[in-house]
């Protein structure tokens, strides 16, 4: 079965080893001299077929397609550690910020492919890549996005201002709805009450696209994958002149209420990470802001 999915050319392989040296499952090794697929369980990470000096590898699982961008070109050659510009990739990460005035310019969904694209070169657990990608491509799906999880915050407000409710569940040791009341509800609905009187999109900020960001069921670390993946989609974000901002908000109602995830069509099995606004940013920064004082632990042995 394995041989099939990671075909080898006997011809071309010069039996180095280097395929059966980087695979993490062991399941190539080398039979007569020759490179073979047999042993493990591949979990189809194409290390084989990066690391091959002949060309002799190739990989069915992985879909060429994928890393194939449409607003951009990139070189095929891998980089060696050390060969990147660290103090350009440091000022990249530390100008994105979190971007909370969008202009009405729609975002080419060409850029949001390539951006879902550039997600998913993260590393994965057990390389299972069971990530989804929900796109809203523009301004009209956000706000109808916009409805349903503002629906959620409006119901959840009106639980939470039932205080005997809240000090019963607190005294049962459901604490959270007591917590929500002091940490969100005040702000939620001033929010809320501005979005109907003005329109004013203090969820969404007026972005004009969405890319949510799940997980199917069975991954070995749904969140973490999905987490990593957004991360690469912020920086890129940034690198090709588009803002971006999480919306915790929306994950929060998708996880307390199903029928928000179902409202845009996605799969009750699925598991929503992350929402990331995205669109034309109308601010300018000065300079980079930096972080509150961390301080590492050492654990010397
Ligand atoms: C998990 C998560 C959820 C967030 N949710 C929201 C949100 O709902 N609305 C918002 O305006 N910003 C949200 N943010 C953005 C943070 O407020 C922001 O990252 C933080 O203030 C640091 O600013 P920076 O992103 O510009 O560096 C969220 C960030 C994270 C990591």
């Amino acid at each position: 079965m394995e041989e099939n999915r990671i075909e080898i050319d006997r011809d071309l392989c010069n039996g180095c080893g280097l395929c059966a040296i980087v695979c993490p499952t062991g399941t190539i090794s080398l039979r007569g001299e020759k490179a073979t697929a047999s042993g493990g369980e591949s979990i189809f990470c194409g290390h084989c077929e990066a690391v091959c000096p002949q060309e002799a590898i190739r990989v069915h699982e992985i879909d060429e397609e994928m890393s194939q961008y449409k607003t951009f070109t990139t070189e095929k050659q891998w980089l060696p550690p050390g060969n990147y510009n660290t103090s350009l990739l440091v000022q990249l990460m530390a100008s994105r910020r979190s971007c909370r005035h969008f202009t009405d310019q729609p975002v080419e969904r060409a850029l949001l492919e390539d951006l879902m694209k550039i997600g998913i070169t993260a590393p994965s657990g057990t390389n299972s890549q069971a990530w989804t990608f929900t796109i809203l491509p523009q301004r009209k799906a956000v706000q109808a996005f916009a409805k349903h999880v503002a629906s959620f915050f409006e119901r959840l407000n009106a639980t939470a201002e039932k205080t005997l409710l809240r000090m019963f569940l607190k005294l049962i040791g459901k604490g959270e709805l007591d917590a929500y009341y002091r940490g969100y509800y005040r702000k939620v609905k001033e929010a809320l009450e501005e979005w109907h009187e003005s329109g004013k999109d203090r969820l969404f900020h007026g972005s004009t696209a969405v890319i949510l960001v799940g997980s199917k069921p069975g991954a070995s670390s749904p969140a973490e994958d999905a987490l990593l993946a957004t991360q690469n989609i912020l920086l890129a974000a940034h690198s090709m002149g588009l803002g971006s901002c999480l919306i915790g908000y929306a994950v929060a109602a998708m996880k307390k209420d199903p029928s928000v995830q179902r409202s845009i069509g996605i799969p009750a099995d699925e598991e929503i990470h992350a929402v990331v606004a995205l669109g034309y940013s109308d601010e300018v920064y000065q300079r980079i802001a930096g972080r509150k004082k961390v301080t590492p632990r050492y654990f010397e042995g």
